[in-house]
């Protein structure tokens, strides 16, 4: 992209008006495949959670790239649709692939699909994500219900002229992972015999994974597992007045925490060993609610 374009580009994400209307023509566009059946319930399939979509009936898919305004994921094994899925007669959208800040994309540019879904009429979120583990006790492929997030490292994706029709400028934060989600989730978590961790997820710019040094300061400050997205999302989302539910995979010991080096291959590996335990508990969770 020439130097122009991409000034260009920068200018127009700053821009309220353009923003929004992204966010309408895409909503339009969403809403021309679906119909009028909009589901309440977005799901994003984070690493651990790709086996998901084939565990319910999927009716509709749609490529990001033919959705106006959505970037596409660079993120190998993130496919990059959106799908139409029902459970029990439950309506759901699922996120297949999400955009992370470390791919070079502006948060804005992250977030876009929250705005869309909540422009959507969609009322609750359901994040998933791939994280190392800090807190006493977390094996590779445990899951953690996540209670509360750190954002403060990176800088905020409501920075900008505020969306005034989506939320107010200076929002709560006091309250983003709904309590009443919480506590099903460990209920779930306790029929389905499966032991869960429930923490504070701190969210770094990535993509370079953290220093023992910063592992120790999070640690310090009550991170319980660290990862690279979900927080812009969870802020957004918030911002809308969404409800949220975010679970962890914790796919590695966070580093300095164990003697080996952390590989991106065994990111992967385990989040394959956690997904099993991660989609029966958001299946139920979402029978649930
Ligand atoms: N740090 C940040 N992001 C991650 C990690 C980690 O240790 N594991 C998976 N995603």
């Amino acid at each position: 992209m020439s130097n122009l374009c991409f000034r260009k580009k920068m200018v127009i994400l700053m821009n309220k008006e353009e923003y929004l209307k992204s966010i309408d023509e895409a909503a339009s566009y969403v809403s021309s495949i679906v119909g009028n059946e909009i589901p309440e319930t977005c799901i994003v399939l984070g690493s651990g959670l790709g086996p998901f979509a084939s565990m319910v009936n999927v009716t509709k898919s749609i490529p990001y790239a033919d959705i106006p305004g959505f970037p596409t994921t660079t993120v190998i094994g993130h496919s990059g649709e959106l799908l139409l899925a029902d459970v029990d007669g439950k309506k759901l959208f699922l996120m297949s692939g999400r955009f992370h800040y470390y791919e070079g994309n502006e948060l804005s540019v992250c977030t876009f699909y929250v705005r869309v879904m909540s422009k959507l009429g969609v009322k609750n979120l359901v994040l998933t994500n791939a994280a190392g583990g800090i807190l006493d006790g977390m094996k590779p492929a445990d899951l953690m219900i996540v209670t509360d997030h750190i954002s403060l490292f990176c800088e905020s994706v409501l920075r900008g002229p505020n969306l005034d029709e989506f939320g107010a400028r200076f929002i709560d934060q006091s309250f983003v992972y709904d309590k009443g989600y919480v506590d099903l989730l460990k209920k779930i978590a306790s029929d389905l015999n499966i032991d869960i961790h429930e923490g504070v997820y701190c969210y770094t710019k990535g993509p370079q994974y953290e220093t023992p040094a910063e592992i120790r300061l999070i640690k310090a400050v009550g991170g319980g597992a660290v990862g690279m997205s979900t927080v812009p999302e969870a802020i957004v989302a918030s911002h809308c007045g969404m409800k949220i539910a975010a679970i962890s995979c914790i796919t590695n010991l966070a580093a300095g925490l164990s003697k080996e080096a952390l590989k991106h291959e065994e990111v992967l590996e385990n989040a394959a060993k956690a997904s099993e335990n991660c989609c029966n508990l958001v299946l139920n969770f979402i029978k649930s609610i």
